[in-house]
């Protein structure tokens, strides 16, 4: 089946520095599509764009930070005059167990799990307004779907995801706005680096995704005839048979 020609079309990535943005960025510029790399690891960016061409531009910018964000989209309006994806995949999690766990981790993941996305959605918005076929897509978890022990906030953020988006696809589908989630399982990728050996373990005994059967995901949603919705999209490892 041949998908929709997305030659031409603008997609904002965040998170585009590592893992599945990045894979996702390749993929995209590889369909003619124009991305706008968004992350705090300037050099990563660049990095990128020296890789992809004039097809990328990168902007550094915190998720969290309302201002930083409204400076992305008005330059994204300047350059492009419009938007057709945002895809809000940054995101962190800091893995402990919910009693020992620091106040300071969870307003780290929850300013960008959480209002990341709601900041750079609330400004896309009237850049996708009248674009065919224009998407949000906005990356939850297999832990946004089921709680996960020693993940709880983690889960907290990802399931408050789920429910903007679903409340969100009834506020903007008459106008064609497209609202999607994808759930990941376990994905290699540098996420959760920092907890232990026991989650390299984990993603070798359950043979986890690549960054890029993620970004396939996308692709696939995105590509989808304008009609089409492809609301949500729950992709895990076959090994990974519970959460
Ligand atoms: N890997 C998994 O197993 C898995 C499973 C389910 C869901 N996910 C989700 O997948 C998404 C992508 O993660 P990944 O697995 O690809 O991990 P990753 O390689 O660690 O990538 C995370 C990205 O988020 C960016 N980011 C983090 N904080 C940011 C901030 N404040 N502002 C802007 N960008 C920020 C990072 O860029 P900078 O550090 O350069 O800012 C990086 O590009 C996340 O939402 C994660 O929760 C991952």
């Amino acid at each position: 089946m041949k998908m929709r020609d997305l030659t031409g079309k603008v997609a904002v990535i965040t998170g585009a520095s590592s893992g599945i943005g990045e894979a996702t960025a390749r993929l995209l510029v590889a369909e003619g599509v124009r991305v706008v790399l968004v992350a705090r690891r300037r050099e990563r960016i660049d990095a990128l764009v020296a890789e992809l061409g004039d097809a990328a531009l990168a902007l550094t910018a915190d998720v969290g930070d309302a201002a930083a964000v409204a400076d992305v989209f008005a330059e994204v309006e300047r350059r492009f005059g419009g938007l057709d994806l945002l895809f809000n995949n940054a995101g962190l999690g800091v893995n402990a167990k919910f009693e020992a766990s620091d106040p300071a981790d969870w307003k780290r993941m929850i300013d960008v799990n959480l209002y990341g996305v709601l900041h750079c959605t609330q400004a896309a918005i009237p850049l996708l307004r009248g674009r065919p076929g224009a998407m949000i897509s906005s990356v939850s978890s297999v832990g946004g779907r089921y709680g996960t022990e020693s993940w709880s906030v983690y889960s907290a953020t990802k399931f408050a995801v789920v429910g903007f988006h679903d409340a969100l696809r009834k506020e903007l589908g008459s106008e064609g706005i497209r609202v999607s989630v994808i759930e990941p399982g376990a994905v290699w990728t540098e996420f959760g680096q920092n907890v232990s050996d026991a989650m390299r373990d984990r993603r070798e005994s359950l043979d986890a995704l690549t960054s890029e059967d993620v970004a396939q995901a996308l692709v696939y949603a995105f590509a989808q005839p304008p009609r089409v919705l492809v609301e949500e999209i729950l992709i895990r490892p076959v090994k990974q048979v519970s959460p």
